[in-house]
């Protein structure tokens, strides 16, 4: 088959080329939803303005987010023939001083975090001379990382397809479409091990094989982008910071399965994912990468955006269908699969957001390069977002079988604060589960996790520190899979119920040791019964919590104690004489007016005023409010 790739693609990467490495000073700024709440956007303009009050020749771009949301907002300076520093945090009052040592030629360290290494067209870029600066890939958050799916966020302009080029994109959609062999594609990725990122792990390539083999012509591919789980926002991040890898993966699925459809289900809350989907699709339908005849390869292939309103329940991929077809996201039993009977009864292949951008890399690298990443059975690389009380929140993108204390200790940094020992790790989101500190050991791949009561999940990380009451957390996982219970079947509708009243019980202090009993009974039963995958793992965190942290559960009961720390009616807030340094700020914060105290002298609370809000405790510089516990 002939093919017009590689003239076209050509034209597109002398473009890019010439923007993301220009002959003049450029200023990139990350300016993804991470970067934009740090106050990207407001110091982008102000950046615009004084360039332009100063007359510099400057070319000021945004970029999507480079994983480390803790340092937002990341500047990104390279000055031709002088190489690329990243600056962190850099706030509007920063601008003058940076672009005065600009002007004289001369790299700023103040704020300087790393030195961004950069192959130009003419070979490799001379170092910045900041001897004290590390390289990107020496900082503790990066060095362990491996990015094949976060390769180009925060290094490239989202709207550009000429920069997605540059960087080696539409390159696998070419050679596939030039190869003209859907099977082939189909083999590559079964040979990869690529299994779906979505949560699950199930093999990609045998799904889409599943789908190619049915005898229905009409055949639909979707990304899943609906993305609900609390502190989980990868694949917004990969959306908002690189749309053309996951619609160039999409693409050759739908090559691959023969499907001339496909969706891309993003939820509404995603605006600027949205917006930049938008712009990226039409764009590739201008360059003819999208639409009839692609690369005049005779394939043809539509991509349709459709915003979900923001259910959990609409991750499920039969609730998703349900969504596209009728707007109303109830999950419907299985078998059979969406492979076989999905979309409109037609076979339909759904993956998620990160197994799509992973496809071209394969395509491109060849399925041993992949399974050369990670460990047997897990191939390739992991996207998590890593947040809650460790030090370095952001996104992280590590092989598969690193071990939990890699990433959340070196990785992340270890405990957000120095005096507290962390707890646990919440992994896969509410259907997942709580692995003590003490499993950090083990190794983060599909098995491992599931053995030991949490899943994969989407890859929401989310740290727990000592003050973390862990039959409260399970008490807001079950609370949040309640409200998103859609209601069809009673084991969830009900069984949610229940888990979430009992465990309201117990940390109110009425909870009794037959609690504890009937706890984990009704937690198995809706985990066996419940129609789909959100009832039935909705159990997880109790189950989990119950199984690892089963001495505060009896504390609670039993002694009616919360060794956390966390559960108000059961703590008491006492003022330690020997500290208080009679300052006032407990006082004056206390919403319930429940303390009294002169100046300078030991203030007292009012135990049957106290609301145990702890604000007290938050403000007092001393540490001298004591929580009973
Ligand atoms: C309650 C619930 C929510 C889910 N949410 C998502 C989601 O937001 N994104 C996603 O890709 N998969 C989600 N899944 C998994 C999907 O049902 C499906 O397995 C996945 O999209 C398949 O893609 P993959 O093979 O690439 O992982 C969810 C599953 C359940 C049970």
């Amino acid at each position: 088959m002939k093919i017009a790739s590689s003239s076209d693609l050509e034209k597109l990467e002398k473009i890019g080329r010439t923007t993301l490495y220009p002959a003049q000073l450029k200023i990139s700024i990350g300016m993804s939803t991470c970067g934009i709440a740090a106050g990207a956007g407001v110091l982008f303009k102000r950046f615009q303005e004084e360039a332009d009050r100063r007359n510099v020749d400057l070319m000021l771009t945004a970029t999507g987010c480079l994983g480390y949301c803790q340092k937002e907002p990341l500047v990104d300076i390279r000055m031709p023939g002088k190489g690329r520093v990243l600056y962190a945090r850099v706030i509007a009052e920063d601008i003058a001083g940076l672009l005065d040592s600009l002007a004289s030629g001369s790299w700023p360290d103040t704020k300087a975090l790393a030195i961004i290494p950069e192959e130009t067209e003419s070979g490799k870029d001379t170092p910045p001379e900041l001897p004290d600066v590390p390289m990107l890939a020496e900082l503790p958050f990066f060095a362990r990382q491996h990015k094949i799916v976060l390769k180009n966020c925060g290094l490239i302009d989202p709207f550009s397809i000429e920069e997605y080029v540059a960087r080696g994109g539409y390159r696998a959609l070419a050679q596939v479409l030039q190869d003209g062999n859907p099977q082939r594609v189909i083999d590559a990725i079964i040979q990869s091990g690529l299994r779906g990122r979505g949560g699950g792990g199930f093999p990609t390539g045998r799904k889409w094989e599943i789908c190619s083999r049915t005898d229905e012509k009409t055949r639909f591919i979707i990304c899943n982008a609906d993305e609900g789980d609390p502190g989980a926002y990868m694949d917004r991040t990969v959306l908002e910071s690189d749309p053309y890898s996951v619609i160039e993966g999409l693409t050759i699925g739908g090559y691959a399965i023969g499907a001339g459809q496909g969706f891309i289900y993003v939820r509404n809350e995603y605006p600027l994912a949205i917006e930049r989907l938008r712009h990226s699709l039409a764009r590739a339908a201008e360059q003819g990468l999208l639409g009839g005849n692609i690369l005049q390869s005779g394939f043809d292939f539509t991509v349709r955006i459709v915003q979900g309103a923001g259910a959990f329940v609409c991750g499920e991929e039969t609730a998703l269908i349900a969504s596209i077809e009728t707007g109303g996201g109830e999950p419907r039993p299985k078998p059979p699969f969406p492979a076989e009977s999905g979309l409109w009864g037609k076979p339909t292949v759904i993956n998620n957001v990160k197994t799509f951008a992973t496809v071209p890399a394969i395509i491109k690298k060849g399925a041993e390069w992949f399974t050369s990443i990670g460990i047997p059975g897990n191939a390739g690389t992991v996207v998590f977002s890593l947040v809650g009380q460790v030090a370095d929140t952001g996104l992280v993108e590590v092989p598969l079988g690193l071990s939990l204390h890699e990433l959340i200790e070196t990785i992340g940094g270890g405990s957000l604060k120095k005096d507290k020992t962390i707890k646990a790790v919440q992994t896969g989101g509410p259907s997942g589960g709580c692995l003590p500190a003490e499993l950090f050991n083990l190794s983060i791949d599909y098995e491992t996790l599931s053995q030991a009561g949490s899943i994969m999940g989407s890859g929401g990380m989310v740290v727990m520190d000592e003050d973390t009451c862990m039959v409260d957390v399970a008490r807001y996982f079950i609370g949040f899979t309640r409200k998103e219970s859609c209601g069809k079947c009673t084991p969830c509708r009900e069984g949610t119920r229940i888990i979430h009243d009992i465990l309201s019980r117990i940390v109110s202090g009425e909870g009794s040791p037959q609690d504890l009993e009937l706890l984990e009974e009704v937690a198995e039963w809706v985990k066996k019964t419940a129609l789909c995958g959100l009832g039935q793992t909705a159990p997880n965190p109790v189950l989990s919590t119950l199984r690892y942290f089963r001495s505060e559960y009896d504390a609670h009961v039993s002694e009616k104690r919360c060794p956390a720390g966390v559960c108000r009616s059961l703590i008491t807030l006492t003022i330690l004489p020997d500290l208080c340094n009679g300052c006032g700020l407990c006082k004056r914060e206390c919403p319930n007016e429940a303390i009294s105290g002169k100046k300078k002298k030991v203030h007292v609370i009012n135990t049957s005023r106290c609301i145990r809000c702890k604000i007290c405790v938050d403000v007092c510089p001393e540490g001298a409010i004591e929580i009973g516990r």
